[in-house]
């Protein structure tokens, strides 16, 4: 398997302008996630926050599918130990790492999106999904439960009800639906999402870059994404602004003590 930037070359990361493109390129599997491409993903959020990227679009590569979950073939063989320490562990840490980025993401929803697939389009700020795309949370028919935050962070963007259908009762939703449902911001023809999301990118790489990740960073905040570590990066970059800062350091640097 040849290398990417993000170190395996099913997830695929480039740099357009002031956008950053995170694809999932393993068509022939529906782009379904296993470990490595977990860790790829991990990486991949750290690029983007360390570019001058503005916005970031995340899809699925082929015509079938945006993703269709965890690799069951690889998830069921692992001890079950293993399974909760390291597998869905290691989801939440590269989904939150996704869901925390600096700017805002849009997933385009190409076609399935199920299971893991689902809690990965819910990290993104916006979602445009293709008519076609079947939207659902299948696992507790595979006996396990949406263990990437399908039963957390979705519930705090599509509401519980919404949830429970999927993944209590096995819904799985389609078209007109998903937009009433607010599982996507827009519905567009098959073929379209990736042409939509870059139209959508472009009106937000116009607006101030600080202030989108301010807001986007507060929005955050108020829907529980994150607490501790966004009021500590706001406090942070107020305090890091203060000539304040300047003399504590520089007094520490002359071994004195520093006069505010
Ligand atoms: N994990 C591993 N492999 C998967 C997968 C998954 N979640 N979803 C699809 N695939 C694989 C299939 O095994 C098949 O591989 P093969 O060609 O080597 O046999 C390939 O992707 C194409 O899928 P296929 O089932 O033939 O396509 P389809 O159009 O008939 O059906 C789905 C599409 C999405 C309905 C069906 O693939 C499916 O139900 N996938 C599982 C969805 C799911 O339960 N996700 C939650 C997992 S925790």
């Amino acid at each position: 398997m040849s290398k990417s930037v993000t170190g395996d070359a099913r997830v695929e990361l480039r740099f357009e302008s002031h956008l950053a493109v995170l694809t999932l390129n393993r068509p022939d599997k529906l782009n379904a996630l296993d470990f490595e491409m977990l860790l790829a993903l991990q990486r991949a959020a750290d690029v983007i926050d360390q570019s001058n990227a503005r916005v970031a679009i995340l899809t699925g590569a082929g015509e079938k599918a945006f993703c269709a979950g965890g690799d069951i073939e690889a998830w069921s063989s692992w001890p079950h130990d293993d399974f909760g320490w390291r597998w869905v562990k290691q989801g939440h840490r590269s989904f939150d790492a996704l869901a925390r980025l600096k700017i805002p993401m849009i997933a385009a929803l190409n076609g399935h999106c199920l299971g893991g697939g689902l809690e990965l389009a819910t990290v993104a700020d916006f979602r445009i999904a293709e008519v076609q795309s079947k939207i659902g949370l299948p696992e507790t028919s595979l006996g396990i439960i949406p263990g990437w935050s399908g039963t957390q962070r979705a519930v705090r963007r599509f509401g519980a009800q919404v949830v429970r259908r999927m993944a209590l009762g096995g819904e799985i939703f389609q078209g007109d639906d998903v937009l009433a449902l607010g599982l996507a911001d827009q519905v567009v023809a098959k073929g379209e999402a990736l042409n939509a999301a870059h139209a959508m990118a472009d009106k937000i790489a116009q607006r101030s870059p600080k202030a989108s990740a301010l807001t986007k960073l507060m929005i955050n905040i108020a829907e529980g994404e994150e607490r501790e570590a966004s009021v500590e990066t706001l406090g942070g970059l107020i305090a890091a602004s203060s000539d304040e800062l300047k003399v504590g350091v520089a007094a520490f640097k002359a071994k004195v003590k520093p006069v505010f």
